[in-house]
């Protein structure tokens, strides 16, 4: 026989047997059994989410033999025939290429006469959206009051396309993406049936990479198999989904940790030279800043969504280890940027090396108690010493402060080299060009953080603004500083 793929192969034939959509699963089935069973329904929702497989079971529950029911029994012939999609009962129309005035008319006159005494009668249009506005116009009264017994389930991904006139003759249901941890169960329990040994990470990744979607998780499946043969393993399926792996990330977020350009540069030649694409390779660098994100929150590894084994978990933990959660989340908004400018960059793989620049160049965040015992050690200090004493690896961005109001000491030194961070504190704060007015006391911090780097980021996680001084922190170190100036 010839080979039927999974998705087709394990397409549900009960209510029971759907993955996810229990808000839809359970209004049908109570609309079955009350015999409340509306005559039109929009069904939305992403590919692949048991839209047409719902409309199919539907009209089993209506013709099943046994039925009405919302468990219709499988073996009857209306079962059966529907369950092929070859049957009588359901009609499946495909919107998009079925979307003129003609074809709807056509459509009216074919479930006019067929709708036949005491059976049901399933008509799914599938992206109905792609309807003209005349095809449309043409089936609004055939929606308002269909022929006896029809009921017509019209399937969009692009529910915002159809028009209100149809939206108000129909009860809409959402569908929802079925959660990654939902998918690979399902995954497994498939696999378990078709012999096929697994490792759970490599299920993981199968169902991560479907974006919600269980047709495209039973495609990858498919596919995975065919590569790696009856026995998944995680790095067969990162092979065959093109998925870089962990270790790649976990030597990359080495380097990033201990400021090493060229081998952090490296990775990303190696991954493109390896044939990785470089939004598969910055969404797997994201998706490993946020295991360790959650790995550094306890209890928040096992919470839904991130599916490790506790071996990978303990991995995590460890590497975390090193890593603060604010730069974390720092690091993330980084990736996430690069993410978004690469969809339209013309030099894709530039733009990936300097988004790793920038997790290099980002300095750490200072916590309080870091800037407080700095801001004492500080006072009456020598300051270049301080800075280098601090455990900040020193400046190597090149950009020039130019900070517009300073105290004299600081200014007339030859230009500070600072870190990223600077120019942010620089640009929340509004530029002066008067030398001789008096300093501000969030001035004299802008200055001082134009020295000395831990003071930068404090200033930039306090969100510096006109009203610096009211910021708790800032008035500690305001009262440690006192107006001093600085000793160099
Ligand atoms: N909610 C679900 N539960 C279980 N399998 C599903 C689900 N949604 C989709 N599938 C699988 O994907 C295949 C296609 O689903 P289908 O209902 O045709 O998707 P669509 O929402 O695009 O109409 C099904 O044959 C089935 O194998
Ligand atoms: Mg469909
Ligand atoms: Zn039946």
């Amino acid at each position: 026989m010839a080979y039927i793929v999974f998705a087709r192969k394990w397409r549900p034939r009960s209510f029971g047997e759907v993955v996810g959509q229990e808000h839809i699963v359970s209004t049908l089935c109570r609309a079955i059994e009350t015999d409340r069973v509306a005559h039109a329904y929009i069904f939305t929702g992403t590919r692949g989410v048991g839209k047409t497989t719902i409309a199919r079971i539907l009209a089993r529950a209506l013709n099943c033999e046994k039925g009405p029911t919302p468990t219709p029994c499988g073996e009857c012939s209306a079962c059966k025939d529907i369950l092929s999609g070859m049957g009588f009962d359901v009609m499946e129309i495909d919107g998009a290429s079925n979307n003129g005035v003609d074809d709807i008319r056509e459509l009216r006159e074919n479930i006019g006469y067929s709708s036949m005494a005491g059976k049901h009668r399933v008509v799914v249009i599938d992206e109905v959206h792609m309807l003209t506005k005349s095809a449309f116009n043409a089936f609004l009264k055939t929606l308002e009051e269909p022929p006896p017994n029809v009921i017509f389930i019209l399937a969009t991904t692009e529910p915002d396309k159809i028009p209100a006139t149809i939206h108000s003759r129909c009860q809409r249901y959402d569908f929802r993406r079925v959660s990654a941890e939902r998918i690979a169960a399902h995954l497994a329990k498939i696999c378990e049936a078709e012999g096929v040994a697994f490792e759970k990470a490599a299920l993981t990744l199968v169902a991560r990479k479907a974006e919600g979607s269980v047709r495209d998780s039973l495609s990858l499946l498919d596919q995975v198999c065919s590569f790696c043969g009856s026995d998944l393993s995680e790095k067969g399926v990162r092979e065959v989904l093109g998925l870089v792996g962990t270790d790649v990330y976990r030597g990359l977020m080495k380097n990033i940790r201990e400021k090493d350009q060229a081998p952090a540069l490296e990775v990303v030649q190696k991954a493109l030279f390896d044939g990785y694409d470089l939004h598969e390779f910055i969404a797997g660098l994201q998706e490993h800043l946020r295991n360790l994100l959650f790995a550094r929150i306890p209890g928040a590894l096992e919470v839904r969504g991130v599916d490790l084994d506790a071996d990978e978990a303990k991995v995590f933990a460890d590497e975390a280890k090193d890593f603060a959660e604010p730069d974390l989340m720092r690091m993330s908004e980084i990736i996430k940027k690069a993410q978004y400018e690469l969809k339209r960059s013309a030099y894709p793989q530039f733009l990936v090396e300097i988004m790793v620049l920038k997790l290099l160049y980002l300095d750490s965040s200072a916590s309080v108690e870091q800037l407080l015992k700095f801001a004492k050690e500080h006072r009456g200090g020598d300051v270049k010493k301080k800075v280098e004493l601090t455990q900040e690896p020193p400046p190597r961005s090149v950009t020039t402060v130019e900070t517009a109001t300073r105290r004299p000491n600081v200014d007339e030194q030859a230009p500070v080299k600072t870190g990223v961070n600077t120019e942010k504190t620089d640009r929340q704060t509004p530029p002066k060009t008067d030398t001789g007015t008096k300093n501000t006391p969030a001035d004299a911090l802008v200055a001082e953080a134009a020295v000395c780097r831990p003071l930068a980021a404090a200033a930039q996680n306090a969100n510096i603004n006109k009203d610096i001084e009211k910021e708790p922190i800032i008035q500690v170190l305001l009262n440690i500083f006192d107006g001093e100036p600085l000793n160099q």
